[in-house]
């Protein structure tokens, strides 16, 4: 029996996808074999490509002088792939705002120059420093953050108005809310969390941006490679890409992102006035800067953390362990989550703190 799955990623993918991706896997559509059988550069397996493509495009309202790619190596490689295509030996800013800012920096240190813009370390990450305390390189070749810090579960909720082009760690926010993209000169995503199955990374990039890329890597790792042969250089994750499209369908069946970030909304609202109100739960994030997509919990008394898992699992109420990193619980509340599993984990919550209150 399937129940609420609250995990930080792989996580919760629709239901109804799951059970078309099903009544499928043996044959697609009179083909004589599985999608994933499949060549990718068959005509069939084209069109899948190119109508989930076109489906992201429509659903985050990408302008015509974007590329969108989808690759493989998880946002991870992006956080290697970014300094080395756009600031080989030169400078590049970091907002550091929790551990996955933190890895990027690491990794673009090795190949750049690169700076910290600011950083809530010191608070343990519970905000995003305010922008008039960032310090911003003049020559710096891009700014790179992260809109959603998933661990910390805090988020910048406005794209920052930045000297040097923009690019954005969506891997936990994407499509969970409307964006404008023309404010980015790159976002990237991996697909684990709000788009798909794990094996894809989504990478959107601004053209004029992409020109100053440099050319002398690895055709592997340079985006205009990856971009000229629309994504399929080598064999993509044709499974995790064919899948993403229908989850991308669901989304537009459902009303889009307008309709998808009010269940959102509703949805981490009514966790947080609920954590807001019990003595006995506490979320650490100052309020503007809480994340609509993880929320990460403490209660009064950490002895308790065992049990609480235990019982929400017999509950029926899985993956809620907090981060190795910083213990605690967390849910993950992505699009595929449904206001009915907050309900559930609201009165689970309820009844423990009555039990051990
Ligand atoms: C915000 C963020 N960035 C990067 C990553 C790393 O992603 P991947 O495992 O796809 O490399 C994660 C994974 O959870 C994440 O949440």
């Amino acid at each position: 029996m399937r129940k609420w799955n609250f995990s930080a990623g792989p996580a919760a993918i629709p239901e109804s996808v799951l059970e078309e991706t099903q009544s499928e896997l043996l044959e697609w559509k009179n083909s004589g074999m599985s999608i994933m059988e499949m060549s990718h550069r068959s005509p069939e397996y084209m069109q899948v490509a190119s109508t989930a493509r076109q489906d992201l495009i429509d659903l985050l309202g990408i302008p015509k002088n974007y590329q969108v790619l989808f690759l493989q190596g998880g946002a991870t490689l992006q956080f290697s792939m970014i300094p080395m295509n756009f600031a080989l030996q030169h400078q590049a800013d970091y907002l550091l705002t929790g551990s996955w800012s933190k890895k990027a920096l690491a990794e673009a240190s090795k190949v750049a120059t690169a700076n910290i813009v600011a950083s809530s370390e010191t608070a343990n990450f519970n905000h995003v420093p305010d922008a008039d305390s960032w310090n911003e390189s003049s020559d710096a070749a891009y700014f790179h953050y992260v809109a959603n810090e998933t661990i910390q579960g805090n988020a910048l909720h406005q794209a920052p108005i930045t000297q040097s082009p923009l690019i954005a760690d969506m891997s936990s926010v994407i499509l969970s809310e409307p964006i404008d993209v023309s404010q980015f000169s790159m976002i990237y995503a991996g697909a684990q969390k709000n788009i798909g199955p794990a094996g894809l990374t989504i990478c959107i990039i601004k053209d004029e941006f992409l020109a100053t890329a440099s050319e002398s890597l690895p055709e592997m790792l340079q985006y205009a490679k990856h971009a000229e042969s629309e994504s399929m250089l080598n064999t993509p994750p044709t499974f995790s890409w064919y899948l993403a499209g229908k989850v991308f369908s669901w989304l537009k069946e459902n009303g889009g992102l307008e309709a998808i970030a009010k269940v959102n909304h509703a949805k981490a609202t009514s966790l947080y006035e609920f954590i807001d109100a019990s003595d006995f739960y506490s979320n650490p994030v100052i309020h503007e800067n809480r994340s609509i997509m993880n929320v990460p919990f403490l209660l009064r008394d950490s002895d308790m953390d065992a049990q609480f898992l235990n019982d929400a699992q017999q509950a029926g109420l899985l993956n809620l362990k907090g981060h190795r990193s910083i213990g605690g619980m967390r849910a993950s509340i992505y699009n595929a989550t449904p206001l009915a599993a907050i309900e559930a984990l609201t009165q689970f919550m309820r009844e423990f703190e009555l039990k051990h209150g």
